[in-house]
C-alpha cells in the first residue's frame, strides 16, 4: 500500500556515498543505536513467538476444552504480552533512535547553511531561494528517513521473512516455505516494477501541484499589480488552467495507485488462499492440528503487513536518495572567492583605498570595468558619479570582494585585499547599499544588526544620528514596530535611514554610501547629509551619487563612464575643465531651477 505524494527522481544506482555520510552519525550515538537494535531484535522475537503461543492455545482448547482452564489462560496472557511487547519495543526503539536522526539532521542542516553563506553572491543571484530551502529541507528529511527505514524497516523485514520461511520449513516441510518465499518474491518484484511504472504519474502530479502553487503565490504577491490592471478574472482563468492540469494528473496518479495496491492485494490473497488450503488439507488428513492452521494464518498476516509498506518505503527511499544527492550537490559547489592559505588580517590603521587598473566582468562576454584606477587618501571623501550602469555599484562589490578581479588590484592601506581574510576586510568597511533589504524583525533589532553586540544606548544613538527619531515617534509601537518581510512596510526613505543607522553602529574605518539618500526628499536629505558628514569625520569615505549637489564638498570626484574613469578632480576643477561632469552639473542645475519655479 502506498501513501504520500512526494516527488520521486529516477535512481539508477545506490549511491554508497550516502551511507558514508550517515555512518559517522550512527557511530556518534553508538549506545543508542545498539539499544535501538536490541529493541528491534526483541520486538521481532515477540512477533515470532506470538503465533506459536496462539497455536498452543488453540490446541489446548481443542483437545481439552473442559479441563485445566488455567493453562490456556496463562497462554492467553502470554499471547497478549507478546503483542504488547512487540508494539512497545517498536515505540521504544523509535524514541531512542529519534535523537540520533534529529542530531544528524541538525548537524547536516547547519553545515549546509554555513556552506551556503560561504558561497558567492553570484551563486545566490542565479538561484531561486525558495527552491534552495526546499532542497535543504528535503535532503535532511531524506537522511532521517533513510536512517530510520533502512536500519529498521528494510533489513529487519527481510530477516523476518527468512526467519518465518525457516520456521515453516522446519515445522511443516518445504511446501509452505516455498509458497511463502515465492509469494514474497513475487510481491517484492511486482511492487518494484509497479512503483517504477507509477513514478511518472507521481511526478506529473507533483509538477502540476507545484505549478498550481507557484501560480497562486505569484498572483497573490502581485496583488497590487492585479488591481492596477483589473486583471482578477484573467488571473482566475490562469489559475483554473493549472488546477485543471492538476486534477487530470491526480486522477492518473490515483488510478495507478489503484493498480499497485490492487496487484499487491491479489498476490497476498492468492498466497493466503494457497497456504490455508494446504493447511486445511493437512488438518483434515490429521497431519496438522487446528493450532498449526491458526499459526500459519497468523504468520502470513504478520508477514504481509510490513510488506504492505514496501512499495511506499521503496519509493520513499528512492526519493530520499535523490533528495540527499541534490543536497550533497550543494555541498560540492565550491566558493570561487576564497581566502588564501594563511591569509592575514587587514591592517586598517591607514585606510587609504586604491583601485589599480581594475578590469572586471560578470559574464565573460561583457566587460563592466576596463582599467579603473583612482586613489582615496585616508580620511578623505571621494565621490563616484556616472550614468546608470556605468559600474559604480560594481566597484563597491569588488571592494567587498564579492568577486575576484580579472586584472589589477584593489589596495586598502597599501595591502592587496585579495591577500587578507574576507572577514577582516568586511569588518573594515561599512556600507549603505543602493537597495536596502531588512529582516522581518522590528526597527530596533534591524538597526542593531549593524553590530549584534551593541548595547541599547548605542543603538538608540545610531537611530538618532540617522534621523529616524521623528519617524519612530509617530509609530504607535515605536521602535518595536515590525518592518514586514524584506522591510516592505517601510517607505524607501525610511529603509535607507535604517541602513544608515546600521552603518553608523558598525563604525568601521571605511564608509561607503551607494546612493544612500536617493530615496529622500531634499529636506530630509540635507539633514541626513549633515549627519553623515559628522559620522564620516575621521573616516575614509566613498560616496556614490546621482544628484551632484550632494557631493560638491567631496575632496575628489571620479567620473565613471562605461567602466572607465573619464574625469578625476575636485568639483571646481571638473567644472573648469568643461567635460562630462560640467555638462551633467549644468543639466541638473537647470532641472532644479525648473522644479523650483513651476509654470
Ligand atoms: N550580477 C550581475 N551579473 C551580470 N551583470 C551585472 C550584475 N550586476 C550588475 N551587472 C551589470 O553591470 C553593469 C554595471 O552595474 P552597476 O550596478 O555597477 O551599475 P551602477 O553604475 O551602479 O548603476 P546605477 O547608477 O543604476 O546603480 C550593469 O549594466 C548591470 O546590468
Ligand atoms: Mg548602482
Amino acid at each position: 500500500m502506498e501513501h504520500g505524494n512526494r516527488e520521486v527522481e529516477p535512481l539508477q544506482r545506490i549511491n554508497w556515498q550516502i551511507f558514508h555520510i550517515v555512518w559517522p552519525y550512527l557511530m556518534v550515538h553508538r549506545r543508542r543505536v545498539i539499544f535501538a537494535l536490541g529493541c528491534l531484535v526483541l520486538a521481532k522475537l515477540a512477533n515470532v513467538v506470538g503465533p506459536f503461543v496462539l497455536k498452543h492455545i488453540v490446541d489446548t482448547l481443542e483437545n481439552a476444552p473442559d479441563k485445566l482452564i488455567a493453562v490456556p489462560i496463562t497462554l492467553v496472557f502470554a499471547y497478549g504480552f507478546a503483542r504488547f511487547a512487540n508494539v512497545i519495543l517498536g515505540e521504544l526503539r523509535d524514541t531512542v533512535f529519534g535523537r540520533v536522526t534529529e542530531r544528524a539532521m541538525r548537524q547536516i542542516g547547519l553545515e549546509i547553511f554555513e556552506h551556503l553563506h560561504a558561497l558567492d553572491l553570484d551563486f545566490h543571484l542565479n538561484r531561486r531561494t525558495g527552491g534552495l530551502s526546499r532542497d535543504i529541507e528535503r535532503g535532511t528529511t531524506g537522511i532521517s528517513f533513510l536512517m530510520r527505514f533502512f536500519v529498521f524497516n528494510i533489513v529487519p523485514t527481510f530477516i523476518e521473512i527468512l526467519l518465518v520461511v525457516g520456521i515453516l520449513f522446519y515445522n511443516y516441510g518445504w511446501g509452505f516455505a516455498a509458497v511463502t518465499l515465492i509469494s514474497v518474491m513475487t510481491y517484492v518484484w511486482f511492487s518494484v516494477i509497479a512503483t517504477e511504472w507509477r513514478t511518472r504519474f507521481v511526478r506529473e502530479a507533483n509538477i502540476a501541484d507545484s505549478a498550481t502553487n507557484t501560480r497562486a503565490v505569484d498572483s497573490l504577491l502581485n496583488f497590487e499589480t492585479v488591481k492596477y490592471f483589473n486583471n482578477e478574472a484573467f488571473e482566475a482563468r490562469r489559475y483554473d488552467q493549472e488546477l485543471q492540469n492538476w486534477e487530470i494528473a491526480r486522477r492518473k496518479n490515483r488510478l495507478s495507485l489503484f493498480s499497485l495496491n490492487g496487484g499487491q492485494a491479489l498476490i497476498v490473497g492468492v498466497a493466503m488462499t494457497l497456504m490455508l488450503w494446504m493447511a486445511a488439507h493437512r488438518v483434515s488428513n490429521g497431519n496438522m492440528t487446528l493450532g498449526d492452521f491458526v499459526l500459519i494464518n497468523a504468520f502470513m498476516i504478520q508477514l504481509f503487513l510490513p510488506l504492505n509498506f514496501l512499495g511506499f518505503v521503496y519509493r520513499e527511499i528512492k526519493g530520499s536518495m535523490a533528495n540527499i544527492e541534490k543536497m550533497l550537490g550543494l555541498l560540492k559547489v565550491k566558493p570561487s572567492v576564497i581566502d588564501r592559505d594563511r591569509a592575514g588580517e587587514l591592517d586598517c590603521r591607514s585606510s587609504t583605498i586604491e583601485f589599480q587598473d581594475v578590469y572586471f566582468c560578470y559574464r565573460t562576454n561583457r566587460e563592466i570595468l576596463s582599467g579603473v584606477s583612482f586613489k582615496i587618501e585616508a580620511q578623505e571623501k571621494v565621490a563616484i558619479v556616472g550614468s546608470s550602469g556605468a559600474g559604480k555599484s560594481t566597484l563597491v562589490k569588488l571592494l567587498f570582494r564579492f568577486y575576484d578581479l580579472d586584472a589589477g588590484k584593489i589596495l586598502i592601506g597599501g595591502t592587496d585585499i585579495s591577500t587578507v581574510s574576507k572577514y577582516s576586510l568586511r569588518s573594515a568597511i561599512g556600507i549603505v547599499p543602493q537597495d536596502t533589504v531588512l529582516f522581518n524583525d522590528n526597527i530596533f533589532e534591524n538597526v542593531r544588526y549593524g553590530r549584534p553586540g551593541a548595547s541599547d544606548e548605542e543603538v538608540s544613538r545610531a537611530i538618532r544620528l540617522a534621523h529616524l527619531n521623528d519617524f519612530i515617534e509617530q509609530l504607535p509601537e515605536g521602535q518595536r514596530t515590525m518592518v514586514g518581510e524584506r522591510g516592505l512596510k517601510l517607505s524607501g526613505g525610511e529603509k535607507q535611514r535604517v541602513a544608515i543607522a546600521r552603518t553608523i553602529l558598525k563604525n568601521s574605518p571605511i564608509l561607503v554610501f551607494d546612493e544612500a539618500t536617493s530615496a529622500l526628499d531634499s529636506k530630509s536629505e540635507q539633514a541626513i547629509l549633515r549627519a553623515l558628514k559628522e559620522v564620516a569625520h575621521g573616516h575614509t569615505s566613498m560616496v556614490i551619487a546621482h544628484r551632484l549637489s550632494t557631493i560638491i564638498d567631496a575632496d575628489r570626484i571620479v567620473v565613471l563612464d562605461h567602466g572607465r574613469v573619464v574625469e578625476y578632480g575636485s568639483h571646481q576643477q571638473l567644472l573648469e575643465s568643461k567635460g562630462h561632469y560640467a555638462t551633467l552639473w549644468f543639466a541638473q542645475q537647470k532641472e532644479a531651477v525648473i522644479k523650483e519655479s513651476p509654470v
